[in-house]
C-alpha cells in the first residue's frame, strides 16, 4: 500500500528516543520531509544524520515545549524552512508522577498545551496542504485506571476530548485530527526499562496484565501513527486508536 506520504512535511515534537524517534524514522523511511524537536543537542545531532541518509530534508532543533514563546517560534520556523507542514504528531510528555502538585502544572504545560498550541500555530498550514494531518499521542492510563490517581492520566484524558472536538472543528478544511493510545511501550532508556529496575514486582504484574506477555515496541506505535498521519487514512478523523497489545479490559462499542 502506498501511504502517500512522500514528499510530506511532517513536524514531530520529542523525536530523539523511543516512541517520537520510530515516527520519524518511519515518516522519512516514507519519503516525508522532518521538523523535530528534543533538548539534548547531542541527540537531536545524532537523529537528524540518521534522518538525512533517507535522502530527505530535516531540520532538528533544540526547543524545550514548556517555553510558549520559544516553542512556537520554532513551529512557525520550521514549518516556513520546509515549505509547508502536513503533518502534526505532538508526542512529548511529562510522564508520570504524582509526589506534588508541580506534576499537575507540569504535565498541563507539557501535555495538555504543547498539543494545543501546536495545533493551533500550525493549523494555517495544515489547512493549506489539503490533506492535514495531526496525531495526538495519550495513552491507555487515560482510558482505564492505572496505578494511582495521577495528573498524567487524567491530562492524556483531556487530550482525547481536545482530538476529537478539534477534529470536529477543522474537517471542513480538510484537516483531520485522531489520538492515539498505546500501551505499555519499552525500549532502552524509557519508562518502563526504568521501573523494571526500580519496582520489579509492578513491571512483571503489568506485563501479566497483557494476554501475549510483552509490552509493546516504538516501531510498532510508529507504524500506528504513521498510517493516521498519512492520507491512505483518509477516512478517520476523531478517532482514539488503541494500540496495546490487549492490555485494556474494557468493552468500548
Ligand atoms: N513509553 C510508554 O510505555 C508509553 C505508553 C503510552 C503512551 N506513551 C506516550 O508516548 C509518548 C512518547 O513516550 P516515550 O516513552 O517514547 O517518551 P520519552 O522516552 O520520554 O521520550 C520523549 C522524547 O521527547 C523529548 N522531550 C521530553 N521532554 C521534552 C520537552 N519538554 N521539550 C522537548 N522535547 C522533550 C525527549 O528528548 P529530550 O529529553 O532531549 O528533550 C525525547 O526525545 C508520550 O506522550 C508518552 O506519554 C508512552
Amino acid at each position: 500500500m502506498d501511504l502517500g506520504l512522500r514528499g510530506k512535511k511532517a513536524i514531530v515534537t520529542g523525536a530523539t528516543r523511543g516512541i517520537g524517534r520510530a515516527i520519524v524514522e518511519q515518516l522519512a523511511a516514507e519519503g516525508a520531509d522532518i521538523g523535530f524537536c528534543a533538548r539534548n543537542e547531542d541527540e537531536i545531532t545524532a537523529t537528524t544524520a540518521t534522518l538525512k541518509a533517507r535522502g530527505v530534508n530535516v531540520i532538528g532543533a533544540s526547543v524545550n515545549v514548556r517555553d510558549g514563546d520559544a516553542y512556537k517560534a520554532w513551529l512557525e520556523k520550521t514549518a516556513t524552512d520546509l515549505g509547508g507542514c502536513d503533518v502534526f504528531v505532538a508526542n512529548v510528555s511529562a510522564g508520570g508522577g504524582m509526589d506534588s502538585e508541580k506534576n499537575w502544572w507540569k504535565n498541563f504545560e507539557i501535555d495538555v498545551l504543547h498539543t494545543v498550541r501546536g495545533c493551533e500555530t500550525l493549523m494555517a498550514h495544515l489547512k493549506k496542504s489539503g490533506q492535514g494531518s495531526v496525531v495526538i499521542i495519550s495513552s491507555t492510563n487515560a482510558i482505564e485506571t492505572f496505578a494511582a490517581p495521577m495528573a498524567y492520566n487524567a491530562m492524556k484524558a483531556a487530550l482525547i476530548t481536545y482530538s476529537k472536538q478539534l477534529s470536529q472543528f477543522v474537517g471542513k478544511d480538510n484537516v483531520r485530527v485522531n489520538s492515539l493510545c498505546p500501551g505499555p511501550i519499552y525500549f532502552e532508556g524509557g519508562a518502563w526499562e526504568m521501573i523494571k529496575g526500580t519496582n520489579q514486582k509492578f513491571y512483571d504484574s503489568t506485563v501479566r496484565q497483557i494476554p501475549c506477555g510483552r509490552m509493546g515496541t516504538p516501531d510498532e506505535v510508529a507504524r500506528v501513527v504513521t498510517f493516521l498521519a498519512s492520507p491512505a487514512s483518509s477516512l478517520m478523523t476523531g478517532a482514539n486508536v488503541v494500540a496495546d497489545n490487549g492490555y485494556t479490559k474494557g468493552v468500548r462499542y
